[in-house]
């Protein structure tokens, strides 16, 4: 008899971090390498946020709280989605977890029945589809190319609905892509969801910070009301406050799905660090002025990283409207044999190519649901990017 469960013989490790860790041995054993696989931003967390965890410690804010987050965490996301998103909810509402990561997985550990359906548009965050096999559902997934801007058209959703479609994961701005949904997008998708009621609504804004040239966000129940209750609009410290190591997520939502994701966090991680509550409490009351400012930072990353990509031969690389990856194709390259003679059949060899050849660590489409493809995060130093954007231009010149 097999020791591991039959459900976790379903999912794989995280392919990001798998080579992230690879690029970190490589690095260790003595190699060159640049590892553009993690999602993190690279700036330290502001200063007036350690110090609150700090004077949290001092004060000996250092037991349990409430499971789900504290009275002052919650009041701090009210006003935040009260503010930024002009979406009205009560603590009751609001679920505080280990980082996005654990109130998405609650949410769908809470709700998903074996057999039932989520879509996922693909390129997806490879986490959404192995959360989903992990509560045994199916995960359906909703091809979204490039000259779609990676984006869900309202058909291929009308199409992909069943009446065992529970959940829609809708992601905006994209990891992987970086593509965001315009409020005329968004519309167009929440009038196919008010016509099926059975199906509920992730929206996961973990990026809406990092956006460039102007774009607007806006988040699903915002622009279409009549979702409000049966949306999680899923966000968190991580990205835009350079908090990742912190580990604090939120999401709002109706009070029954609330209450069921608390009574599972109770039976799991209990509380998130008080100290890091902390923190993401002055996160998002304090002063935001930082944001605009690693903002004008990561554009003209994307801008450098987008432009030397372009000059790769067998690459195309869009410009995304935010976060901080890009996720060119790289068909061109496929079919073609590297120096040492191994061909090219996909975005893995692609990858493996680069790491082998160039120590250039990025992570293969296939991981996301779509090829031949690859992801870049550009959260790293310009000199960085662009040795490794050098490099890759090297490699690609070097495919015959
Ligand atoms: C799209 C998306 N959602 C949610 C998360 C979860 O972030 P965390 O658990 O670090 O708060 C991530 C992290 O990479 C992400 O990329």
């Amino acid at each position: 008899m097999s020791l591991i469960a039959e459900r976790l013989l379903r999912i794989k490790p995280s392919p990001t971090i798998f080579i992230a860790n690879k690029a970190m041995e490589l690095k260790a054993a003595g190699r060159n390498v640049i590892g553009l696989a993690q999602g993190e931003p690279d700036f330290d967390t502001p200063d007036n946020i350690k110090e609150a965890a700090k004077r949290a410690i001092d004060k000996g804010q250092t037991k349990y709280t409430l499971v789900d987050g504290t009275i002052e965490l919650k009041q701090a996301v009210c006003a935040k989605f009260k503010r930024e998103n002009g979406l009205t909810y009560e603590t009751k509402q609001i679920s505080v977890g280990t980082g996005g990561k654990q109130v998405l997985y609650n949410a769908l550990t809470a709700t998903v029945n074996p057999g039932d359906e989520v879509i996922v548009p693909a390129p997806y965050w490879v986490s959404y589809w192995d959360i989903v096999l992990l509560c045994e559902g199916t995960p359906v997934s909703v091809v979204c190319p490039q000259n779609n801007g990676f984006k869900l058209r309202p058909e291929d959703l009308e199409a992909a609905i069943t009446p065992k479609t529970k959940w829609l994961i809708l992601n905006s701005p994209s990891n992987p892509t970086g593509s965001a949904y315009t409020r005329d997008e968004l519309k167009a998708i929440g009038e196919v969801l008010v016509r099926h009621p059975q199906v509920w609504v992730l929206a996961d804004d973990m990026y809406e910070h990092l956006v460039y040239d102007d774009f607007t966000f806006t988040s699903l129940a915002q622009v279409e009301p009549r979702l409000y209750d049966r949306t999680l609009t899923l966000n968190g410290v991580s990205k835009a406050y350079c908090m990742t190591g912190w580990r604090i997520g939120y999401g709002g939502g109706p009070v029954e799905l609330i209450k069921a994701m608390a009574a599972l966090q109770s039976q799991s991680t209990t509380n998130p660090s008080s100290i890091s509550q902390a923190a993401a409490v002055e996160a998002l009351n304090g002063p935001q002025d930082f944001i605009p400012r690693n903002n004008a930072v990561f554009k003209l990353r994307r801008d450098l990283v987008v432009d030397m990509l372009n000059r790769c031969v067998g690459l195309h690389c869009p410009t995304p409207e935010g976060a901080f990856y890009v996720y060119p194709s790289c068909a061109g390259t496929i079919g073609k044999r590297t120096p040492q003679g191994k061909k090219i059949g996909n975005d893995t060899d692609f990858c493996a190519y680069l790491l082998d050849a160039e120590g250039v660590a990025v992570v293969p489409g296939v991981a996301f649901g779509l090829s031949p493809h690859f992801r870049i995060s550009y959260a790293t130093s310009n000199e960085e990017l662009s040795e490794a954007c050098t490099r890759i231009q090297r490699a690609c010149a070097a495919l015959r």
